[in-house]
């Protein structure tokens, strides 16, 4: 079967991707987006120097992403727990997240990628959600990859949140008595719309969900590779699809073999 193989596309990639199926890629990927401070580590270099290292990561990913095109892309850049971090390392990844949103609008417009977040947006600081909600109205009339920014997000705040907009609904509709809580009522109610994602990537080699879409990782397939988050390329994530389509998705069924 011959592959065509999407514009854009370094030789290297296009040449990972010639051995993908095209019929069977992912619609959503999440990636926690980790390692940045070990990266920086080795190097000798201040923690902030990881964090800056990651955006070119991000755009290299996002591109590739946008290339063959995803549909949905879900980044974990901020979660509710990093406020534990010192307060020097926060202010800079705010400020990291202002201007990478102020450089990356034009890229995203070039590629008709639409940006989203999720999480608690309304408690950062007023500068950064303001350069947030210009860049979402900046993309809004695109119709390409939803790039979705989990920014202060967590897993059970999400879950927390989602209760909470189910029961003020139910008040504001005659009461909780006939209120039926089922799989497709919470999802409902959940910061997004998007499907379930087919596969997370978690890069730096740890083996947890840090709080990441808890309910939506329910049958992801998850890769965790060793690459450190700056040093994760397109590249690389062509390879995590390739990993990802040797998979048998059972959803607690029995196998194909069987
Ligand atoms: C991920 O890299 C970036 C954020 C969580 C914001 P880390 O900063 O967690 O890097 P490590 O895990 O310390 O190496
Ligand atoms: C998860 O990474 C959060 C993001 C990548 C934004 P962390 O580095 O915060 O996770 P833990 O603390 O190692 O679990
Ligand atoms: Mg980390």
């Amino acid at each position: 079967m011959h592959t065509t193989i999407p514009a854009g596309l370094t030789r290297k990639q296009a040449e990972l991707f010639a051995k993908l199926d095209p019929e069977r890629l992912p619609r959503h990927i999440g990636i926690i987006m980790d390692g940045n401070g070990r990266w920086a580590k080795r190097r000798h270099l201040p923690r902030i120097a990881g964090h800056k290292r990651g955006v070119t990561a991000v755009r290299d990913v996002v591109t590739l992403a946008s290339n063959i095109n995803l549909p949905a892309l879900t980044l974990y850049a901020f979660s509710a727990e990093n406020w534990k971090r010192p307060k020097t390392e926060i202010n800079f990844l705010m400020a990291l997240l202002r201007t990478y949103l102020k450089n990356e609008v034009p890229l995203m417009n070039e590629h008709n990628i639409q940006l989203r977040y999720i999480g608690r947006i309304h408690e950062l600081a007023p500068e950064v959600q303001e350069r947030m909600a210009w860049a979402t109205e900046q993309t809004a009339r695109n119709t390409g990859m939803i790039m979705t920014l989990a920014l202060n997000y967590g897993g059970r705040a999400e879950l927390i949140d989602a209760f909470q907009s189910i029961v003020r609904a139910a008040a504001n509709n005659g009461g909780l008595e006939h209120l039926k809580i089922d799989e497709e009522l919470v999802s409902r109610h959940l910061y997004s719309n998007l499907p379930d994602p087919d596969m997370v990537i978690r890069t730096s080699g740890e083996m947890r969900l840090s709080n990441f879409l808890l309910w939506q990782l329910a049958y992801s397939e998850i890769y965790v590779t060793q690459t450190l988050w700056p040093d994760f390329t397109g590249a690389d994530l062509l390879e995590a699809i390739a990993d990802f389509q040797k998979r048998e998705r059972r959803y607690g069924n029995v196998g194909a073999a069987v």
